[in-house]
């Protein structure tokens, strides 16, 4: 199949192109970044519409791209954050409707952010949005991509947990102080962490694409979320090194400002749509997935 994707630079974009590659798929990628390679479309997702070129005779597209979250909050990084992934997608959907013949389905990014902060309760794709910056801004960005479905597309919105990979993400924002032996439980460490192996991440974009019968929102993160508390011991036990040094909310606040509430903020959902739909994941236990990745 044609596969038309966006943030294909990105932590995971890279390995789903790999992944795609690998199955035989043809490749349109939109960037900011042109390599000078066949296949490459340029494209600034909030500067206007993509070239219909870059998107004619797709009979998928998979969208990922967006500025980096994990930075401090400051006014102009909330407007790239936002405008990157809102504007970006209305501007994909933009040149969507204009296709004489449109594909078949749009696979759109989307994160846990969406529910904000939930305590214990557990997450399915039914529950309502959260209250803040990033809830908002998922809701937003969810929204520009459902006006694709308005257009007769089928829409898949990936509301996608931490991923846990080799090479980015939050994996290797975490290491340098679990090496060192200074990891530790944050902010209390009782937050729920919802996570994905980034195998399992790429197979759901895969396989999304490929199910008419997924369509709407879909938690993509494993059947067992943990705490962070938990995350920490095992982590520490993978390393074989202690985590026992416990950093306050204070203190995160202090360091990333009102950003921290990606460390804090707590998110206990359930992959329901996934399973329901005969989904099988590959990595289910966190201490499996990182020895996985680790060694
Ligand atoms: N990784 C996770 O744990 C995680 C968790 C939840 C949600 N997500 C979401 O999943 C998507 C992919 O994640 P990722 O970790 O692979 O992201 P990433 O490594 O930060 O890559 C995203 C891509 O977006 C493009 N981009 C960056 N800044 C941009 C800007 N200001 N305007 C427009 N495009 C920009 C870049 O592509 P070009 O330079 O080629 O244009 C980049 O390669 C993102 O939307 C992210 O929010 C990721």
């Amino acid at each position: 199949m044609r596969i038309t994707l966006t943030g294909a630079t990105g932590f995971l974009g890279r390995q789903l192109t790999e992944a795609l590659r690998g199955e035989g798929h043809e490749l349109r990628i939109l960037s900011r970044r042109i390599p000078g390679e066949p296949g490459f479309y340029a494209w600034d997702p909030p500067a206007g519409p993509p070239p219909p070129e870059s998107l004619e005779g797709a009979g998928a597209v998979i969208h990922l791209a967006g500025e980096p979250v994990a930075q401090r909050w400051t006014k102009a990084a909330r407007e790239r954050i936002r405008r990157s992934r809102v504007d970006g997608t209305r501007n994909l959907v933009e040149t969507l409707s204009r296709l004489a013949v449109r594909p078949e389905v749009l696979v759109s990014a989307s994160a846990m952010g969406y529910y904000g902060s939930r305590g214990d309760e557990v997450l399915t794709e039914d529950s309502p949005a959260g209250r803040g910056f990033l809830p908002e801004v998922c809701r937003e960005w969810e929204a520009a991509a459902d006006a694709a479905a308005e257009l007769g597309i089928r829409v898949v919105k990936l509301r996608l947990g931490v991923v846990l990979g080799k090479g980015g993400g939050a994996l290797a924002k975490m290491l340098p102080a679990f090496r060192a032996g200074a990891g530790g439980p944050l902010a209390g460490g009782k937050q729920w962490m919802s996570w994905i192996h980034v195998e399992d991440a790429v197979r759901l974009m895969a396989w999304s694409a490929g199910q008419s019968s997924v369509r709407g929102a879909l938690n993509a993160v494993s059947p067992n979320p943990i705490q962070n508390k938990d995350f920490t011991k095992a982590l520490g036990g993978v390393l074989r090194r202690p985590a026992v040094f416990p950093v306050p909310q204070a203190a995160l606040q202090l360091l990333f400002g009102e950003m921290a509430e990606i460390l804090t903020g707590s998110q206990r959902a359930e992959p329901r749509v996934a399973l329901a739909a005969g989904f099988r994941f590959r990595h289910e236990d966190v201490v499996e997935s990182l020895r996985s990745l680790l060694y």
